[in-house]
């Protein structure tokens, strides 16, 4: 029988974002600096075991719903098996996935057998020059026929991360909205989060201006949200089949209900993106440490979890201590 987890501002804590390497094949400009960021060695990564452990026990403490991410999780070898065996966890009602979508098109198929019940990929752009720009790679081809194939195989709903950057990406905000006209996707517009990437203030465009455009394009209709108490906001254009989804984490920030939890590739529990403190699991995980132990770590690691984020548009800008592609979104 599972628990129920409330961290110390009463707010009921089921969900998990589990972030199973640093790697990625592409290099977006808002998550990866140009040069890169030092990579983990094998030996400070967790094992799959180790991470299978760990999301047992929160799964035994209230956790119902994970979300595997990386960096790009799919680049880690054996993520199907890892996938697999995250989606065997008794007690689960969710399993689920983000990615860049570069290997989608070759993995769908063994993700959806696996166990993944839903997918969310990234896509900044519709045009392949653009798209190679903001990534730093040439791969839009690849990965909108990744999209289409997991569409195909019916894994549902598909949803679509778009981070929008003004003066880079924000005059596509019409033709991916327009998408929801001929697919069932989930078209999600993300406020630009001001991490170590290389993507400025000055490309910030809030969410309002974002609404403002969409609802120029017709009638744009509020819909109910299903699963995971997630940050979106969601809509419909008239006549579509998708929805529309604004994530708007700086401009109306959602911490009042947030339910995550994150673990990062190298054992450390963040009870928030923009933590400042983490929790090291690891040497736990590598030195013996019972079970009990261990759910006493997470349980107190749960009640430092912050009321909300410091950032606000114009104010504080940055408060972290990693890179995004070392905590995966
Ligand atoms: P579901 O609700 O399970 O569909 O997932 P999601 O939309 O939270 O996941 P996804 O990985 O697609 O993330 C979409 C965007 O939301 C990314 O920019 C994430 O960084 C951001 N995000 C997800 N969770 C949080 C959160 O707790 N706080 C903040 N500030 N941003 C988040
Ligand atoms: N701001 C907003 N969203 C971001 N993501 C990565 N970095 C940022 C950022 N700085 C998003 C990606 C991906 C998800 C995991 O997080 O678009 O879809
Ligand atoms: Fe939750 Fe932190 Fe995100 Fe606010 S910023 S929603 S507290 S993870």
């Amino acid at each position: 029988m599972n628990d129920t987890l409330i961290d110390g501002h009463g707010r009921r804590i089921d969900y998990l974002r589990l972030s199973i390497t640093d790697r990625c094949n592409l290099r977006c400009q808002y998550c990866m600096p140009t040069l890169g960021v030092p990579k983990l060695r094998h030996d400070e990564m967790l094992s799959y075991e180790e991470m299978l452990r760990v999301a047992d026990l929160l799964v035994t403490l209230g956790i119902s719903k994970i979300r595997i991410t990386g960096g790009e999780p799919l680049v880690r070898k054996g993520s199907l098996y890892f996938c697999e065996r995250i989606a065997a966890i008794n007690g689960l009602q969710s399993v689920s996935l983000t990615t860049n979508g570069v290997l989608l098109e070759e993995l769908a198929e063994g993700l959806s057998i696996a166990g993944i019940q839903r997918i969310n990929i990234s896509l900044d752009s519709l045009d392949p020059r653009r798209y190679a720009s903001i990534t730093r790679r040439d791969c839009f081809h690849q990965v909108w026929r990744g999209i289409l194939k997991a569409a195909a195989i019916g894994l549902s709903p598909v949803k679509l991360n778009t981070v929008i950057m003004r003066g880079i990406n924000d005059d596509e905000v019409e033709d991916l909205a327009g998408l929801t006209y001929q697919h069932p996707f989930h078209v999600r517009f993300i406020e630009l989060m001001p991490m170590n990437g290389e993507a400025g203030d000055d490309l910030f465009m809030g969410s309002d201006e974002i609404l403002a455009r969409l609802s120029a394009m017709g009638p744009l209709t509020p819909v109910s949200s299903s699963h995971s108490n997630g940050p979106a906001r969601h809509f419909r254009l008239a006549g579509a089949m998708g929805k529309i989804g604004i994530i708007s984490p700086i401009s109306h920030h959602f911490c009042p209900s947030c339910n995550r939890l994150r673990l990062t590739a190298d054992g450390k529990l963040r009870t928030c993106l923009f933590a400042t403190q983490e929790t090291d699991l690891r040497p736990y995980l590598r030195q013996g440490a019972s079970d009990a132990e261990i759910l006493e770590r997470l349980r107190e690691a749960i009640l430092t979890k912050p009321e909300r984020h410091a950032l606000t548009p114009g104010g504080i800008r940055k408060c972290i201590n990693r890179p995004m592609v070392a905590i995966g979104g």
